[in-house]
């Protein structure tokens, strides 16, 4: 491997899906992973197998599935955590084990109630025992950040003897300073007897805005991997944005002198996908990926990229994978038209299931007249949520709001294949008489702890994103809905929810028959 070309290891579906109000479904992260296998990562790390049952089996699925990335799963310096991640790993292509344990002064005495000769061994014992497994091992030390520069080369150079093969040195809080963190990495380069025996990685927060710039950083002081999330989601303030990393070292290659092997083109479309079904905004100014990166509004830009584009613009949008709009699509548009548009934005057929979409296709264009592109994909991604193997469907909803007195809902729905309807009086609002007629029929009081509506598109006919969290014995369920009306995309998202407590209900039959 060249010494100029950086390892991308992704943590979107780890460190990015622990930060999430509600956890993502088995099938949601496969969809995420083969995205990421797409866009060309190197190493994705996809969970943390002995947390639950769950995260065991999307790791053990995303094993099965990859082919073209390795797959890392997370392990404390702990061995039931290491035999676990073993086992859900095992079955893949390529795959990493990753194993950590805290090295600062107050993780060490406040957290984990130990000395720090105690530690190094804890980290010495848990890189063998995943040597044993696999000879590609990556040792963390968390809050590297805030630990003493002597005990971080110690703890590196007994992992890299015991065997790791990546060593990471992670700015677990987001506290460290570009020049600081630069500093570390220098001292671990030239310090650090046999770190010639392994790549030297870093995972940086963003709690004060710097982790793009220390990634940056550490890259010019001789690491060689780093750390990164889609959208920089992860723990408070996020990780290492992938997409500001990688941008930036493909727009200033010529100062950096180093590449990855990310195909750029894959950044929007899987910036996208992460978004939506993460229930994560991006924000509008977001670099590289919120939808104004590259809008130029003001008359004299303007201006100047009609005149040259180079002027306002250090990358060009194509470089991620935006196309220009087209606005061509209607109710008399087929199949074969909507598969195209799907195709000019970069999907396979594999990535979503066509005849799902050309039947929401068509309600749309029957309400909206025109689809756009961002109508589609909205669709494709949120529609394709709601499976056939769903036991509760929505048929019709009627809501009445008549000023001076509570709102009224009537809703009809397919529970089990039979057809069931209830009316609520009383609600503060449509919406919540709606919910509480859909409750009535299910016979399920779940709470909603948060209710997020958005705008997908512009003008009055844009379709209504309704992101929920919905709590139910003690679990947070994610609901999506998507349509023109606002009552109807905030039901779907309740059935959405619904339909996921009952999943989840018949996973745990199944396990308890077992
Ligand atoms: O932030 C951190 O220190 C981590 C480690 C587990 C690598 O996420
Ligand atoms: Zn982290």
């Amino acid at each position: 491997m060249s010494n100029n070309n950086i390892i991308i290891f992704d943590t979107t579906l780890r460190d990015g899906e622990q930060s999430l109000k509600a956890s993502l479904t088995v099938k949601e992260k496969l969809q995420i992973a083969l995205a990421l296998e797409r866009l060309g990562v190197d190493v994705m790390e996809v969970g943390f197998p002995v947390s639950s049952s769950g995260d065991f089996e999307s790791v053990q699925t995303i094993a099965r599935h990859i082919k073209n990335s390795r797959v890392a799963a997370l392990s404390r310096a702990v061995a039931k955590d290491i035999d676990a991640a073993y086992e859900a790993l095992k079955v893949a292509e390529a795959f990493r084990i990753h194993t950590f344990i805290a090295s600062s002064a107050l993780h060490v005495e406040a957290k984990l109630k130990r000395s720090f000769d105690d530690v190094v061994e804890m980290a010495v014992a848990a890189v063998k025992r995943a040597r044993n497994y696999t000879d590609d091992v990556e040792f963390s030390c968390e809050d590297a950040g805030r630990t003493g520069i002597d005990n971080i080369c110690r703890i590196v150079e007994a992992a890299i003897n015991a065997g790791a093969t990546t060593v990471n040195i992670p700015d677990t809080v987001g506290f460290c300073l570009p020049n600081e963190y630069g500093n570390i990495i220098h001292q671990v380069m030239n310090r650090v007897p046999n770190i010639d025996k392994a790549i030297v990685s870093v995972h940086c927060h963003n709690d004060l805005g710097m982790a793009t710039a220390n990634s940056l950083t550490a890259v010019q002081n001789g690491a060689r991997q780093i750390e990164c999330t889609i959208n920089g989601i992860g723990e408070r303030a996020g990780n290492t944005a992938l997409e500001e990393v990688v941008m930036a070292i493909k727009t200033r290659q010529e100062f950096l002198g180093v590449d990855t092997r990310i195909n750029t083109q894959e950044i929007h479309r899987v910036s996208q996908m992460v978004s939506q079904l993460c229930n994560m905004p991006i924000q509008p100014n977001k670099a590289i990926v919120g939808s104004n990166a590259f809008a130029h509004s003001s008359g004299i830009h303007q201006d100047g990229m009609l005149k040259n584009k180079n002027t306002y613009e250090i990358m060009s949008p194509e470089t991620i994978g935006l196309k220009k709009e087209k606005l061509n699509l209607t109710a008399r548009s087929g199949r074969a038209a909507v598969k195209g548009h799907m195709a000019d934005m970069g999907y396979t057929e594999s990535d979503y299931d066509l005849d799902k979409l050309y039947e929401a296709f068509l309600q749309l264009a029957d309400k909206k007249g025109q689809v756009f592109d961002y109508d589609l994909e909205a669709l494709a991604f949120i529609d394709m949520q709601q499976g056939d193997e769903d036991r509760l469907k929505l048929d019709v909803i009627t809501s009445q709001l008549i000023s001076g007195l509570p709102a009224s809902a009537f809703v009809q729905v397919e529970l089990d294949g039979k057809r069931v309807s209830a009316t609520s009086q009383g609600g503060n609002g449509p919406v919540d008489a709606t919910y509480n007629a859909i409750m009535q029929i299910v016979g399920m009081e779940v709470k909603i702890s948060h209710y997020n509506l958005t705008a997908k598109g512009e003008g009055a006919e844009a379709l209504g994103q309704v992101d929920i969290v919905v709590e139910y014995e003690d679990r947070k369920f994610h609901g999506v809905g998507l349509a023109t009306d606002i009552v109807e995309s905030s039901a779907r998202a309740l059935i959405h929810a619904i339909n996921a407590i009952y999943r989840s209900q018949k996973v745990a039959d199944l396990k308890a028959k077992k």
